[in-house]
């Protein structure tokens, strides 16, 4: 579809870049909060790259008010960070820790007061090890009451300040890596467990929207997800019915669940015959389908292309987490499909395919089939960057994925997408989980790397100034 004349960025679009607590706060310890899987898991030899870890991370919960007045020189208007649960529920349940709440309240505060609106993300992964240790995470059906306490918590201590809420961050790419993949917590790999997991999850999440409309009753809420809109390698058959497979088990088993509380029946079919699909109680589905979201939340980065994978062919594989361009194995389910590097696209060190019409095919699609508004929560280019004399970062690169993504949306929303923001990925320079430093996203260098903190100062990007001047315009200067 080639359009004449683009529609502009709406006036409200909200103009934002994102974090996550375990990301960027460090303080793993401090003012009473307790321990997260990833603080425990962290320390096991050979987990994440260097093993590197998030005790200090970036330092945001000690130089918040820096970090918010950059964002307000660069004029942002939404900022998406996450809470930390067992910073404000120490246990996970039960007593709530003040001054954990506090700094939320002083973050929330100090973003109003410079006209950025929060964007809150009631998980980004950092499960209370103290419920791993007690029900199994997101394995106990108890989790559901307990996620359910903790969201009513932040509903009734913040909602009145903020409106645009986030409630699972990447169920999909988290219990992939915790029960297929054994590389985020508690590692295992058995899908039986990741479905009955993912099931739990989705109750987990019905709850909290159902407890939001009591308690936010003019606030919107919605899950985000980690979106790869599948390609097929080629029109061969075979090739489209891996496509197919492909977007059933990994895009539709959760967006559907999500947005109209049923599960894709071939994919429920083909695991009922080998018994790995979830146990469904009574009142489940109901439970999932009263729980529409607002909004979809889109995370995305890359797609992905797929072939055909014979009954004996590749499972799945680590992802590459050194910035070694090439290393990434095809990855597969064997029976269903396997992906394939598509020839037609450029990629980063870390081989996620650069591919902006991606975006704009994943916003249609989303549109399409569920006809709910898209707030992207999360899009960027995590690569290396050069700290140079005179303190400079010349991240051209980053500018450019940016700014295709962003023409992109424009393309989208004169689709006839409604699209209500683009949190970029991410405000300053991160941990990233697997990958430690050195893959960096933000628009503001942070000054440490893998093992050694520096001075954890702040940089402006060359990519800084350039969002600044598109903000500004209003997404006319791209
Ligand atoms: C998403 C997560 O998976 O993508 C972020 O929500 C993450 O937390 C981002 O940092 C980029 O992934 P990675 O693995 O490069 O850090």
């Amino acid at each position: 579809m080639h359009h004449v004349s683009l529609r502009p960025f709406p006036d409200n679009f909200l103009w934002g870049a994102a974090s996550a607590a375990y990301q960027v706060e460090g303080a793993f310890d401090i003012d009473g909060k307790g321990l997260s899987v990833w603080d425990v898991f962290v320390r096991e030899p050979g987990r994440t790259f260097q093993g590197s870890n998030g005790d200090v991370a970036v330092d945001h919960y000690h130089r918040m008010e820096e970090d918010v007045a950059l964002m307000a020189e660069m004029g942002l208007t939404a900022y998406r960070f996450s809470v930390s649960w067992p910073r404000v529920l120490p246990q996970g349940r039960g007593a709530a820790n003040e001054a954990g709440l506090a700094f939320y309240d002083r973050l929330i505060d100090a973003l109003l007061a410079q006209g950025i609106e929060p964007v809150l993300t009631l998980y980004h992964w950092d499960m209370p090890q103290a419920l791993q240790d007690e029900y199994g995470g997101w394995e106990g059906r108890r989790v559901i009451d307990d996620f359910g306490d903790y969201c009513a918590l932040l509903f009734r201590r913040y909602g009145d300040r903020v409106k645009t809420w986030v409630s699972l961050n990447e169920q999909n790419y988290n219990l992939s890596n915790a029960y297929l993949l054994a590389t985020h917590p508690p590692a295992l790999a058995d899908r039986k467990r990741f479905y009955a997991a993912n099931h739990i999850a989705f109750l987990a999440n019905a709850r909290a929207i159902q407890l939001f409309r009591q308690l936010v009753p003019d606030g919107r809420i919605g899950p985000s997800f980690a979106y790869s809109p599948a390609y097929p390698a080629s029109c061969a058959p075979a090739d489209l019915l891996a496509f197919d497979n492909a977007e059933e088990f990994t895009n539709h088993w959760w967006l559907d669940t999500y947005c109209y509380g049923r599960y894709p029946q071939v994919a429920l079919a083909w695991l009922r015959q080998r018994g790995e699909a979830p146990d469904i109680l009574p009142g489940d589905m109901a439970a999932l389908a009263a729980a529409k979201p607002d909004f979809i939340g889109l995370n995305y980065y890359y797609t992905l292309t797929y072939t055909d994978n014979p009954p004996d062919g590749v499972g799945l594989q680590r992802i590459n987490t050194t910035g070694q361009k090439g290393s990434t194995p095809s990855s597969g389910v064997p029976g269903l499909y396997r992906t394939t590097p598509n020839p037609q696209l450029e990629t980063s060190n870390w081989d996620w395919a650069i591919d902006p019409t991606g975006l704009r095919i994943a916003l249609r699609r989303l549109t399409s089939r569920y006809a709910l508004p898209v707030l992207i929560t999360e899009n960027g280019l995590g690569e290396f960057d050069r700290l140079e004399d005179g303190d400079q970062v010349h991240d051209a690169y980053r500018i450019d994925y940016l700014r295709r993504h962003l023409a992109a949306c424009q393309e989208a929303i004169s689709d006839g997408v409604a699209l209500m923001g683009f949190c970029a990925w991410s405000f300053t320079d991160i941990l990233s989980w697997l990958n430690g430093y050195q893959k960096r996203y933000g628009f503001v260098y942070v000054n440490r790397d893998e093992t050694d903190v520096r001075d954890l100062r702040r940089v402006r990007k060359d990519s800084f100034f350039w969002y600044r001047r598109v903000i500004a315009s209003g997404g006319r200067e791209l």
